[in-house]
C-alpha cells in the first residue's frame, strides 16, 4: 500500500520511483487470472515483430523503465538497441541486467514465454544471448525536451518503441502531444513507431508511492498519433480493465505507425 497520499510526478522520476518494486509488481508474472495486461503486450510485439518487416540498423525505447521485455522480440532484427529513461534508478537497473548483476531484475520467465512463441522454449537462452550485446547504451531521456536524448543527437532512427512512458511524464493532454512530437522527431520519415498507451489510468502505485497518470482515451492516442504526422498501420485492443489495489486502468492500446514521408509540420489537436 501506498505510504502517503501525496501524487507525485515530474522530477519526482529523478529520486523517487523505486525501480526494483516496479519490477516486482508488474513484471514477476505472465498469466495471471483477471489481469491480462501483461501477456497481451508480449503476444502482440511477438506478432509485429516476428513478421520480419519491422527491422533496422537501431531500434530506440523510449522511456523503457526497468523492463526490456519490450526489446526481447525484437533483438534479432536490429544490429543495435537503445534503452532510455528519465530516473536514474531505471538506467541502474539496465545496467545492472546489462552487467549480469545479481541486483538485476530476473527476466527469465518472459525470455521462455517468447521462446515459447517461437516455438522454441528448450532453447529460451539463445534468446537472452542474442538481446544483450544488442543493447549498446542506456541514456538519459527527456521527452518534454526538443531532443529528449540532448546532448546525444542520433542519427534519424528506424524503429522507437515506447510503452506506458508519455502518459506517466505528461501532465495534461497538450504536454502528451508536445512529448509525442518531441518522440517522434528522432524518426526518420518512414521509420515505425511502436506506442504501447495505458487507457483512463489517473495513477498508478510503485512501492509506497502513487505517481500521476494522465487519463486518456484510446481515441484520444489514436488521434495525437496520427497529429503527429503518423499512419496508423495496425491497432491492437486489450479492453481488460485491471485494478491492482490502487493502480486502476481500462485497457491497453498497441499501435503501429509509420512517419509520413512527405511531413512537414504538425497538426494541432
Ligand atoms: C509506467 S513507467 C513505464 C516503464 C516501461 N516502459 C513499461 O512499459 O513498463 C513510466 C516511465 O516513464 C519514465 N518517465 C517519466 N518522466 C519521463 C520523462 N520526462 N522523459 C522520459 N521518461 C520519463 C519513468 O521514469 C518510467 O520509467
Amino acid at each position: 500500500m501506498a505510504k502517503t497520499t501525496k501524487i507525485l510526478s515530474g522530477e519526482d522520476y529523478l529520486d523517487q520511483f523505486d525501480s526494483k518494486a516496479y519490477a516486482g509488481a508488474f513484471f514477476s508474472e505472465i498469466e495471471i487470472e483477471g489481469f491480462s495486461f501483461t501477456e497481451f503486450r508480449l503476444k502482440t510485439l511477438h506478432k509485429i515483430y516476428s513478421k520480419g518487416n519491422i527491422k533496422g540498423k537501431l531500434l530506440l525505447e523510449i522511456g523503457s523503465g526497468p523492463c526490456i521485455h519490450t526489446v526481447i522480440p525484437a533483438a534479432s532484427w536490429f544490429d543495435e538497441i537503445i534503452m532510455t529513461d528519465f530516473s536514474p534508478s531505471n538506467r541502474d537497473m539496465q545496467e545492472k541486467w546489462l552487467k549480469k548483476d545479481p541486483g538485476a531484475h530476473n527476466w527469465d520467465k518472459f525470455f521462455k514465454y517468447y521462446s515459447k512463441l517461437d516455438g522454441n522454449e528448450d532453447n529460451w537462452q539463445q534468446l537472452e544471448a542474442v538481446l544483450r550485446p544488442k543493447i549498446k547504451r542506456v541514456l538519459t531521456c527527456d521527452v518534454f525536451k526538443q531532443n529528449p536524448l540532448d546532448p546525444i543527437q542520433l542519427d534519424p532512427v528506424d524503429v522507437i518503441c515506447t510503452s506506458a512512458c508519455l502518459e506517466s511524464a505528461c501532465p495534461d493532454k497538450d504536454a502528451y502531444h508536445n512529448a509525442m512530437k518531441n518522440v517522434v522527431s528522432l524518426l526518420k520519415p518512414g521509420g515505425k513507431l511502436i506506442l504501447i498507451g495505458i487507457l483512463n489510468c489517473p495513477h498508478y502505485v510503485v512501492g509506497s508511492e502513487i505517481f500521476q497518470c494522465l487519463s486518456i482515451s484510446r481515441d484520444e492516442v489514436i488521434n495525437t498519433v496520427k497529429a503527429n504526422g503518423l499512419d496508423v498501420i495496425e491497432l491492437f485492443d486489450d479492453d481488460t480493465p485491471v485494478e491492482e489495489g490502487t493502480t486502476i486502468f481500462n485497457g491497453t492500446v498497441i499501435i503501429l505507425a509509420e512517419k509520413k514521408i512527405t511531413h512537414v509540420g504538425v497538426q494541432s489537436l
